[in-house]
């Protein structure tokens, strides 16, 4: 595996393939309870971006980076073809029992086992964001498209709109222990930029990328559930809180709890969490 010019320096993409492995088959069940509400909420705009221009048939779909298969199963709902495939063993089992009837396979987006033009349609509902080399999955979810197929991808507006990324980011930044380090990733929030994601789609063969911002929010029962929500839940966020030593990891989930508070509306809590949705079509 190469790294790419725009990665940090010491980018081992192995490494940090093998630590988003990892990470995922830990979070598999805590993501689907805590995020499965929030990351839904772009499949219906995501499928719209990424459907047929003409009605007719059955277009086959890949959903990339399925996780628990909310997309493939949303598409299923549409009468289209779906193949789902995921790189965690845990996430693929998840999405088999929650949706036994559609085909989930285990695969890596940075090496798709699909033939070349084998599909109309391909999604990554934010995925794109975990991969060690996303240059190479865009190039890999053009291939597998035939010609005037559509691909569509979501990721997180910046931490300045997504308000839950800004509040743990900011707690870790006060009571992290700073002799914490991760194995060094792309940027998490890379594609935040419509330029970057412009940039990166036509690199890889695709043309005429649009972008269109989607407000989501989301609504979970207290602060509590939400620091356990990244805690337990999530790959990249979660693996810097479990390497956190038990001191500053209580303080981080004080400042977590406390941040979070004034997002209380009624009985449950209200975060501004908008996305981006990118989409494109192979020439
Ligand atoms: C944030 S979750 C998104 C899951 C799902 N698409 C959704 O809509 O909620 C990211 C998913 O990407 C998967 N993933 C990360 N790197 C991958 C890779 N190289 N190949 C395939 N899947 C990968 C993880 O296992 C995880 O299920």
């Amino acid at each position: 595996m190469v790294a790419s010019e725009i990665d940090p320096p010491g980018l081992d993409p192995k490494e940090f393939h093998d630590f988003e492995h990892t990470g995922w088959q830990r979070a598999a069940t805590d993501y689907h309870r805590h995020f499965g509400s929030l990351t839904s909420q772009t499949i219906e705009p995501l499928l719209d971006a990424a459907g047929p221009a003409s009605a007719g048939g059955e277009p086959r779909l890949l959903d990339i980076a399925a996780g628990p298969g909310y997309v493939s199963a949303a598409a299923a709902r549409r009468e289209w073809s779906v193949t789902g495939v995921d790189f965690s063993e845990s996430m693929i089992a998840l999405a088999r029992r929650n949706f036994p009837q559609i085909d989930f396979q285990l695969g890596d987006a940075e090496a798709l086992s699909f033939e070349n033009a084998s599909f109309e349609a391909a999604v990554m509902n934010f995925g794109i964001l975990h991969l060690a080399q996303p240059e190479a999955a865009l190039r890999e979810a053009c291939r597998v498209l035939r010609s005037g197929g559509r691909f569509a991808f979501s990721v997180w507006a910046t931490p300045d709109q997504t308000r839950g990324f800004k509040v743990v980011l900011d707690a870790v930044a006060e009571f992290g222990d700073p002799s914490v380090t991760l194995p060094a990733g792309p940027p998490f929030f890379r594609f935040s930029d419509p330029e970057e994601s412009r940039r990166a789609l036509e690199a890889a063969g695709f043309v005429d990328p649009r972008i269109k911002p989607v407000p989501l929010v989301w609504r979970l029962e207290s602060p509590a559930v939400f620091f356990e929500a990244f805690l337990k839940g999530s790959a990249r966020t979660g693996g810097l809180l479990n390497a956190q030593p038990p001191e500053a990891l209580a303080k981080i989930r004080a400042s977590v709890e406390r941040r979070i508070a004034p997002f209380a509306s009624g009985a449950k809590l209200e975060i501004p969490m908008p996305a981006l949705i990118a989409s494109t079509r192979k020439p």
